[in-house]
């Protein structure tokens, strides 16, 4: 037994070694180690042997089993180590290359309308935030000043979800990007100067409204912030998103909950042949809610507001792309239709900066 273990110890390693890659290396094990494999038929053999000689032959072939195993184990991580590397020298990409002339890649006015944004914003000095789609009831309503009762949870058609919170709250799609302001102020300390893009969710459906938008939330807070450095900045903003001075503004008074006063912003348009056009025109599209962040909501976070004030603003991205880019009717952004985004869709190469220019 002592010798037969020994000849197909050295023969078997010696295969082991030979394998040249992990298919091979495997039929090896097979071999050796399978159902009907050498090292199995040995300890077989062990049962047919005389009763004393048993213990011995059979701690033999096990620890013969064990060897093997080992060798196995070593051979198997070198070879992955090679077949790596090989993998790796073979699809080394050189990114000195040009591009392909005409990628076929379109970016949707969506993705592009929210890189121009940030570009502006991101000049202005604010910092991009996110938060989940998926929010509870606190961030979405309660923190914002808006209690269980209040009437303003009706003028937000709500999807709520099955799922509760451990109070028995159901778990919603978020209808605004305004959760992200108490996010951000839970999570940090001011001043802040922020802005969120993202999508947003309300039982709503027509020309210009559909289940899911898209909305950018702005936050700013600091000492002695007033409504003057609110609408400075959405001015300034709005002329650099149009690449215009000339872009008819107004601002409404309005109501929301989480600020006081409100305002809604306006940008005058016109709809001609079935394509909106900026400034003109009769019309206004509305475009973004804003006003000075509610002393509640500022104490709700932990904030003094005797020492920290601060505006805030929820822009319709979708609003801007459809007046920046004529696009009519809102619905056709979210249809899937190649022909539509071939021809409202944006090259992948033009990145919107300030300096190279938003929109090219
Ligand atoms: N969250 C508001 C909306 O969706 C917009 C808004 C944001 C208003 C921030 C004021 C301040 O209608």
């Amino acid at each position: 037994m002592q010798s037969e273990v020994q000849a197909l110890e050295a023969e078997l390693l010696a295969l082991i070694e030979k394998a040249a890659d992990l298919g091979e290396l495997e039929a090896v094990r097979v071999r050796a180690l399978g159902r009907r494999g050498r090292v199995t038929e040995l300890a077989k053999g062990v049962g047919r042997l005389p009763p004393e000689a048993r213990p011995e032959a059979g701690r033999a072939v096990n620890a013969l089993k064990g060897r093997i195993e080992e060798a196995l184990l070593r051979r198997r991580a070198e070879l992955a180590a090679k077949e790596q590397e090989r993998r790796l020298a073979q699809e080394t990409i050189d990114i000195t290359l040009p591009p392909k002339e005409r990628p076929s890649g379109r970016i949707h006015p969506v993705s592009q309308v929210i890189e121009e944004i940030t570009a502006i914003f991101a000049d202005m000095g604010f910092e991009v935030a996110e938060g989940p789609d998926v929010e509870d009831d606190e961030h979405n309503f309660a923190a914002l000043n808006i209690p269980p009762e209040h009437p303003s949870r009706q003028m937000q058609e709500t999807f709520f979800l099955c799922a509760e919170d451990e109070a028995g709250t159901p778990y919603l799609l978020r209808t605004h990007t305004s959760p992200v302001q108490i996010r951000t102020m839970e999570a940090g300390r001011p001043p802040f100067r922020i802005i969120a893009p993202g999508r947003v969710y309300r039982r709503d459906y027509d020309m210009t409204h559909t289940p899911m938008f898209h909305q950018i939330e702005g936050l700013l807070v600091d000492r002695r912030t007033h409504m003057g450095h609110l609408k400075g900045c959405l001015v300034d903003f709005i002329r650099a998103f149009f690449e215009r001075d000339d872009i008819p503004v107004r601002f409404r008074p309005s109501y929301f909950p989480f600020t006081e006063p409100s305002a809604e912003m306006d940008v005058g348009c016109e709809r001609r042949q079935g394509q909106l056009v900026v400034g003109g025109g009769k019309d206004w599209l509305e475009i973004l809610g804003c006003g000075m962040v509610h002393p509640k909501v500022l104490a709700g976070v932990g904030l003094d507001p005797e020492v920290w004030q601060g505006f805030a603003f929820g822009l319709g991205i979708d609003r801007l792309a459809m007046l920046k880019y004529g696009i009519a009717d809102l619905r056709t952004f979210f249809e899937g239709d190649l022909r539509w985004l071939t021809h409202y869709g944006f090259s992948p190469l033009d990145v919107p900066t300030l300096f190279g220019g938003l929109s090219r």
